[in-house]
């Protein structure tokens, strides 16, 4: 080995002891000849000193260029002692010094504060030198300790660990695919596996019972802060197991993850909220339920009110809803002209409020509005002076979705204010249950499973398949945590007659098309299919929480950029015509 200690560990326990240390120059300071530098590892800075011969070498020495240095371990001068770290009360007096790589100057600040003042852009180019940042080395620590503590965790509970092809075939019922051509079997392709669900499935037609996977994950959907090309799953699948079954087990294993990591006990069971009551309450299937700040429906208030915009819209069998953001009467226009656009965004006509200020209502429509129109929502909404109220009259899914993202907006400007926290370490986690199979697609007249095609109907709703697909519940389940998906998963479709009913005669896929796509699987399940079923966790939205960031780019090594780019490695790039021709491939360039 290159050293005998690592950067965190001489202590006055080592006094005297003749050592060796490797790592980079943190910072070289020259105290009146005497040259002090901070020797940082992974683990930790050491202060090295350098009053010999080797001053004048260690005085040249630059910032993140690698030295080793060996020497003899004294106290600190009772003045220069560093109480805040464990190696603050000694320093290597160095009898020699090795350089083994000088850096360039780098160009950002690798401290915490100095890397997060940079564009992100910046900071993937040079990502080995983004990822020496002290927050980002704990970022990848917590990373492998959630890892290493969900494989525990499946490991005592009898779980294999199976690895399952990348490679997969393409079925393009979920998000798009990757495709990556044959070149053996010109013309054909693989598709990159949006998840193992087919495979871990068979593997319950294969008997293994209980399967565990962190399985990489590909999908070519617009990446946003909490989405990848490709992330990582921690996916499962059980045979013998119902809904509460798998509620209990993944709770055991968000417990042991939030105790290795943070030491944190968290409380279970978790509570839980059907679909229909969290679209109610909070206007979207992930709520954060750190504040409140709840919807209410007002359609029969405002059923024959003055206002005809919410008359006609109950009388069209459309909601009309409400939400008191308390506390932002003094948002701004510029504000309100935001939150309109994003209402639009999601199909709203307008974004009716009222603010109430000096005692007074402030809204255009309010004039439309009868006393006990009034006394209705004051009651129901507890209005006070320097509230705003916000409106949407919309068919019920929709008027839940803008006032779902009209709250999270105005919790926003509430925490901008310093009017409301939102704590990273308050753990609310929420099963969200009871979902519908299936939903329909007004615009293009079909169904869609709501989850994927595998789940399970509740057993009672079968015979409704027929005759209203959309009254059907399915058995799937969501793990939700502080307004953000963790993972989802169901009871799966074990028989194969009831699998082939809901592709051709509920989704509508010809029958040749499900044979092709899901004929192997048919077949699988007519050998002896156990029930069985499953989840999966997003790793990196748990490790992202874990870590208290938002973006799961700062717990992935290598994240592609939001425009699907790896800026460091510079890809996608051009490929040559050779290789292109081996694929049989011809590319056509649209023109700009
Ligand atoms: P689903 O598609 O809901 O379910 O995915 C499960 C979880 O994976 C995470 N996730 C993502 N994380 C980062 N980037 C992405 N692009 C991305 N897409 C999904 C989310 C999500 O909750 N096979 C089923 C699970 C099952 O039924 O067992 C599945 O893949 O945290
Ligand atoms: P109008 O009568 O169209 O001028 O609308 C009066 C106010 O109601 C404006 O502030 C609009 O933004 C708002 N508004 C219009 N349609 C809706 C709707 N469907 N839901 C909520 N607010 C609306």
């Amino acid at each position: 080995m290159l050293r005998t200690h690592h950067c965190a560990q001489l202590t006055k326990t080592n006094l005297g002891a003749t050592v060796s240390l490797a790592g980079w120059v943190d910072s070289v300071r020259d105290h009146g000849g005497i040259i002090f530098v901070d020797l940082r590892d992974r683990e930790g800075i050491t202060q090295v000193k350098f009053d010999s011969a080797l001053r004048a070498e260690a005085a040249q020495l630059k910032a993140e260029s690698v030295i080793g240095i060996t020497g003899k371990v004294e106290s600190r001068p009772e003045a220069m002692m560093n109480r805040g770290i464990p190696t603050g009360e000694i320093e290597i007096d160095a009898t020699e010094l090795t350089v083994h790589n000088i850096s360039e100057t780098p160009p950002f600040p690798l401290t915490d504060a100095g890397g997060d003042k940079v564009n992100e852009d910046l900071r993937l180019t040079y990502r080995y030198l983004d990822l020496r940042r002290p927050k980002m080395r704990k970022n990848l620590a917590v990373r492998h300790r959630a890892a290493k503590s969900v494989r525990d965790y499946f490991d005592t509970q009898g779980f294999y660990e199976v690895e399952t092809p990348a490679l997969f075939k393409s079925t393009p019922e979920g998000a798009r695919e990757y495709l990556v051509p044959s070149r053996i079997h010109a013309g054909q392709f693989y598709a990159l596996s949006q998840s193992p669900q087919q495979f871990k499935q068979i593997l319950m037609v294969a008997g293994v019972e209980k399967y565990f996977q962190l399985a990489r994950c590909f999908r070519d959907e617009d990446l946003r802060a909490d989405r990848q090309m490709e992330f990582t799953q921690v996916d499962l699948e059980v045979s013998f197991i119902d809904r509460e079954g798998v509620y209990s087990l993944l709770e055991g294993m968000l417990k042991k993850v939030w105790k290795d990591v943070l030491n944190h006990d968290l409380p279970t069971p978790f509570p839980r909220l059907a679909f229909k009551d969290a679209m109610n309450r909070f206007g979207v299937d992930k709520p954060d339920t750190r504040f409140g700040m709840e919807l209410a429906d007002f359609s029969d208030t405002f059923k024959s009110s003055g206002f005809k915009v919410f008359a006609s819209t109950v009388a069209a069998h459309g909601s009309v809803k409400a939400f008191n953001a308390k506390g932002l009467a003094d948002i701004t226009q510029g504000e309100i002209g935001a939150l309109e656009e994003i209402a639009k965004s999601l199909g709203a006509k307008g974004l009716a409020f009222i603010k109430v200020e000096n005692g007074e209502w402030k809204s255009p429509i309010v004039k439309f509005f009868s006393e006990t129109e009034k006394a209705e929502l004051t009651k129901r909404l507890n209005i006070e002076n320097g509230d705003i109220v916000f409106f949407a009259a919309a068919p019920w899914e929709r008027a839940c979705a803008i006032l779902g993202r009209t709250r999270l907006e105005a919790a926003q400007l509430l925490v901008k204010r310093g009017k409301m926290t939102l704590r990273a370490d308050q753990w609310n986690f929420l099963w969200v249950v009871d979902f519908p199979l299936m939903s329909y697609d007004e615009e293009k007249g079909s169904y869609a499973a709501t989850h994927h095609p595998f789940t399970s109907p509740v057993a009672e709703d079968v015979p409704l398949l027929d005759s209203d697909p959309k009254a059907v519940r399915g058995q799937h389940y969501d793990c939700v945590l502080n307004g953000m998906e963790l993972g989802g998963g169901s009871i799966r479709i074990h028989q194969p007659a009831l699998q082939k009913k809901i592709f051709e005669d509920v989704l509508k896929i010809p029958a040749d098309v499900v044979e092709s796509r899901f004929g192997y699987m048919l077949k699988a399940f007519t050998y002896g299919a156990p029930p069985h079923g499953g989840f999966a966790f997003g790793l990196d939205r748990m490790c992202a929480l874990l870590c208290g960031t938002t973006s799961i780019r700062d717990v992935i090594a290598f994240p592609k950029t939001q425009k699907a780019q790896d800026l460091m490695a510079q890809s996608p790039t051009p490929v040559t015509a050779k290789q292109l021709k081996e694929l049989h491939i011809q590319t056509v360039i649209p023109q700009q």
